[in-house]
């Protein structure tokens, strides 16, 4: 099974990149192959709407997404981790889900509406921490996420959401966290 790490954050070793590194490290105990991606490190820009994606399935822009095209595509899991940025993804971040649109419009070329109900490619998860104790503070990026993996004819698995972490050290010094995180990561392989 190859399962595809998305680091979202701009903040390099922060809060989401731990968490992260924890589910896959979960997920490579129990047999994944694991790949990651650091938007930080990427040229991406945000999708231009030119629509030239509608009529072929691909995107007009040559940037470094078209390398995570592939890998999108390679993936059987992929596992989103974002921090909460005025409840929603970070634009770099956001930026990279935008150009799923070449995703999505792939998909309505090549699928029938009864083919885009069965979810085929796979499954998706979020993974993503915020600083406050809102209630609805993940409901943007998860919806977000839902619908990235929506265009990738992905299953939206939800994933794991923590509240309250803000200072680079709360991951670290949270060994409840470090649990959940190793764990969900095992289950995401081995399932329930
Ligand atoms: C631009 C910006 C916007 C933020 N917006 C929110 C927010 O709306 N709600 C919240 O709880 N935390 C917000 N935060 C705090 C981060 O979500 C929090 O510090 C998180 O742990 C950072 O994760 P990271 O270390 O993976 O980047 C924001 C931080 C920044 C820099």
């Amino acid at each position: 099974m190859k399962v595809l790490g998305i680091y979202g954050s701009p903040r390099k070793g922060g809060n989401s990149d731990q968490v992260l590194d924890l589910v896959l490290e979960g997920a490579a105990k129990a047999g994944a192959d694991i790949e990651r991606v650091y938007v930080r490190q990427l040229d991406v820009a945000g999708c231009l709407e030119c629509g030239a994606c509608n009529d072929t399935g691909e995107c007009a822009v040559k940037d470094d997404m078209q390398a995570v095209y592939d890998q999108l595509d390679q993936a059987d899991v992929i596992v989103v981790g974002s921090p909460i940025f005025f409840y929603g993804p970070p634009s770099q971040l956001k930026a990279l889900i935008d150009r799923s649109q070449a995703h999505w419009s792939r998909r309505m070329l090549q699928k029938s509406p009864a083919q885009r109900k069965t979810y085929d490619s796979g499954i998706g998860y979020l993974v993503a921490v915020g600083a406050t104790k809102g209630q609805n503070l993940f409901e943007g990026t998860k919806l977000t996420a839902k619908y990235f993996f929506d265009a990738l004819d992905m299953e939206f698995g939800d994933g794991l959401h923590f509240r309250g972490l803000e200072g680079p050290d709360a991951v670290a010094s949270n060994p409840e966290i470090h649990r959940q995180a190793r764990e969900f990561g095992r289950r995401i392989v081995i399932g329930k």
